[in-house]
C-alpha cells in the first residue's frame, strides 16, 4: 500500500512514518509512503497559500489551487492506479476501527491535510473522496489526524505486524476492549499477577480474556457493549 500526506508541515509527518513499527515496514519494502509540500506547488512570488476568507472570519483559509496541483502530481505518480483521497477535517465522519479497515484496502491512500480556518470548500468538492474527523475535538491542523489514520491503516498491512493475531486479538478488532495484560514479576509492589494466567491452563486463561474483556467493555463503553450483545446474542444468556 502507498500513503501519501499533503500538509504545510512534511518534517512532521515524516519522522512519526520513518520511526517504530511504520517505519520499518517502510524500510523492508512491505509500504510506502510520501509526504508533500503544499507550498512547493503555489504559483506566486510569495509561496503564499492561505489568505482571509471571503465573508470575514478568523484566521486563514488554504488555497484550492496548490492542493488541487499537489494532487494531480501525486496521481501522475500513482498511475494507473487512482488514490483515495481523504480529507482530514473537524467536520468529516467520525473515524473508527471500520473505517481503518475500509480504507486498508485501497492500494493508494491521499490524506490532505487542512491548517488554520481550513481549506477552500472548491478543492474539498473537486477531489475529496470522503472527510474524516478523528473525534470531536480541534486540532491546530490536519497532520496529527492523518497520521491517526495513516498508522491505523498501515499495521492493518500483511507484513507489518508478526501475524494477523496481532492486531485480531487486540481491542476494537471484535468490538470488545483489551484484556490486561501482565509480565513479570510475578509480584510487584504487593500486586500479584492473576492466578489463571500463571495456571498453564490454555482453556481456562482462554475464558479468563474472554471474561475480562467483557467485563471492561461493559464498564467502560457501554455503547461498543450493547453493540457487540446484537451480534452475540448467545452472550445475553449467560
Ligand atoms: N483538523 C482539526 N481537527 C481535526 C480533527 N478532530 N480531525 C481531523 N482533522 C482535524
Amino acid at each position: 500500500m502507498r500513503v501519501d500526506i499533503v500538509t504545510l508541515f512534511p518534517e512532521m509527518c515524516e519522522i512519526v512514518l520513518k520511526t517504530s513499527i511504520v517505519g520499518r515496514a517502510e524500510a523492508k519494502g512491505l509500504i510506502e509512503t510520501h509526504c508533500h509540500q503544499i507550498r512547493d506547488y503555489t504559483k506566486n512570488r510569495q509561496k503564499q497559500t492561505d489568505d482571509c476568507p471571503y465573508g470575514g472570519g478568523q484566521g486563514k483559509v488554504l488555497f484550492a489551487q496548490p492542493i488541487y496541483d499537489c494532487l494531480r502530481h501525486i496521481q501522475a505518480e500513482t498511475e494507473p492506479v487512482k488514490p483515495h483521497v481523504v480529507f482530514l477535517t473537524p467536520g468529516g465522519k467520525t473515524y473508527d476501527e471500520a473505517a481503518a479497515r475500509r480504507l486498508a484496502e485501497y492500494p493508494c491512500l491521499t490524506l490532505v491535510c487542512g491548517h488554520y480556518e481550513g481549506i477552500d470548500e472548491r478543492v474539498i468538492e473537486e477531489t475529496a473522496d470522503e472527510e474524516i474527523s478523528i473525534g470531536d475535538y480541534v486540532l491546530t491542523g490536519g497532520e496529527l489526524a492523518a497520521l491517526v489514520v495513516a498508522d491505523s491503516v498501515l499495521r492493518l498491512q500483511p507484513g507489518v505486524l508478526k501475524s494477523p493475531e496481532c492486531y485480531e486479538d487486540e481491542s476494537y478488532w471484535d468490538g470488545l476492549l483489551e484484556y490486561p495484560q501482565y509480565v513479570h514479576p510475578a509480584v510487584w509492589e504487593g500486586r500479584e499477577v492473576p492466578e489463571v494466567l500463571r495456571s498453564g491452563n490454555h482453556g481456562k486463561i482462554a475464558e479468563w480474556k474472554k471474561e475480562q474483556q467483557i467485563a471492561r467493555t461493559k464498564e467502560r463503553r457501554p455503547d461498543l457493549y450493547e453493540r457487540w450483545l446484537k451480534n452475540h446474542p448467545e452472550e445475553d444468556m449467560k
